[in-house]
């Protein structure tokens, strides 16, 4: 595992988006495995200023996102497919017929889940995986479980996910109950992972996630058996590991 730390939040967001910038600029038609939340923000913001300055191509790039509100159309703009518009997709030169994320209409989830496998499978599966972690570990809404789910699935969201994410409604009941998230099995399949996490408030899990026991109940653990992640943290968000 290799870990970077940046001064704050910017430099932690200049950091990945350089990771990033390096798989897009090696394999030009990579998959990239994309994360919404307030930490990748940055990041992208970073990787629509390269592409603007002409250092970046993602004509050929494809995406697999997370998870996406199971309910929600795309232009929502709560959505994840919204988000993704706005943040990233809108200002490159990626195929919008390329990038994936999945289907919060289709309100049969076996039929989502299945049909949203099938696709990063076709793809050829996901080289590098950008992920945020919720303060409870849970890495897309895979949430503390008995049990890690290997493929994409619908998951209750936890008490806490609900809590976090009600900044972004009007109303606390406005935040779906439920998501499209990928599994556990596939984000561990991806060849390369990112981790990113910012500010105080995540120095716990991070701490947690990264050198405590490999379980279900923090579902970001299971990173610690993938062979080829990069960990990429503000100081603050690192304040509680002990090296
Ligand atoms: P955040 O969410 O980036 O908004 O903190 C991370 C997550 O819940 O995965």
């Amino acid at each position: 595992m290799k870990l970077y730390c940046g001064k704050d939040y910017k430099e932690m967001s200049r950091i990945a988006a350089n990771i990033i910038s390096a798989q897009v600029v090696l394999k030009p038609d990579c998959v990239l495995g994309l994360a919404t939340g307030s930490t990748p923000v940055g990041t992208y913001e970073k990787l629509v200023e390269r592409y603007k300055e002409g250092d970046l191509d993602f004509s050929q790039v494809t995406s697999v996102n997370l998870d996406e509100y199971k309910g929600l159309s795309g232009d929502n703009d709560q959505s994840y497919r919204y988000f993704m518009n706005k943040n990233l997709f809108d200002h490159v030169n990626i195929d919008k017929n390329r990038t994936y994320v999945p289907d919060g209409l289709e309100p049969d989830s076996d039929k989502a889940s299945r049909e949203y496998d099938e696709i990063i499978e076709s793809v050829g599966g996901v080289d590098l995986q950008l992920l945020g972690i919720g303060h409870n570990g849970h890495i897309g809404f895979n949430e503390p479980a008995d049990e890690f789910c290997r493929g994409t699935h619908c998951v209750d969201l936890a008490a806490s996910t609900i809590e976090a994410n009600k900044r972004f409604f009007e109303k606390e009941e406005d935040v779906p109950r439920q998501a499209y998230t990928m599994g556990i099995g596939t984000i561990m399949r991806a060849r390369k992972i990112l981790l990113l996490a910012s500010g105080e408030d995540k120095a716990e899990i991070i701490a947690r996630a990264l050198t405590g026991p490999v379980t279900p109940k923090v579902p970001a653990s299971i990173l610690q058996f993938h062979n080829d992640v990069t960990v990429v943290c503000d100081e603050a968000a690192f304040s509680k590991m002990k090296f």
